[in-house]
């Protein structure tokens, strides 16, 4: 191996067509999101810098990809998106992950305009109080207003 290769470090991550890669995993109010992730990607990087049992915070978490594929790694995770529509189907997209069998947990808040985070705070307390969230997690600050926890 050369020394320009030695730092060289590439994810194969797109061995399977996004469709195929969140058949079944993800709802299909999912698609229309225009901007998701390749969940291998987020499990990639979850797997390579986390350890189970850890808090994965995704600031914009759009359907939830992160989300899912910490709980699906048994990491725990919080997600803030500032449209309620797709923090609704990151919920919905959590939500099925535990039916498939995912163990960590996770919080997607939902910031709508106006938002002043009470509602995301709430659902971190109520999280932390029902144990689905490490005590020593904290603060995460986002991009803006909705990145607030
Ligand atoms: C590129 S998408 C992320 C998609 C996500 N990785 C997934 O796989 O679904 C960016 C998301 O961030 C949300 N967003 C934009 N600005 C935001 C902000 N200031 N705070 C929280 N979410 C924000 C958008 O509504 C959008 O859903």
């Amino acid at each position: 191996m050369t020394e320009e290769q030695d730092w060289l470090s590439v994810w194969p991550t797109a061995q399977q067509p996004a469709p195929r890669q969140r058949a079944g995993r993800y709802l299909p109010a999912s698609t229309a999101h225009p901007a998701k992730m390749l969940p291998a990607i987020a499990r990639t990087a979850i797997a390579r810098y986390t350890r189970p049992g850890e808090l994965v915070c995704d600031p914009m978490c759009g359907i939830g990809t992160t989300l899912v594929e910490a709980a699906h790694l048994g990491r725990h995770a919080l997600g803030v998106e500032y449209e309620p529509r797709w923090a609704q189907v990151a919920r919905a997209n959590l939500a099925h992950a535990t039916t498939q069998g995912a163990v960590g947990a996770g919080t997607p808040g939902a910031a709508a305009a106006g938002w002043d985070g009470r509602a995301d705070r709430a659902a971190v307390a109520a999280a932390r109080a029902a144990g689905r969230l490490p005590r020593r997690a904290g603060p995460c600050r986002g991009a803006g207003r909705a990145g607030l926890l």
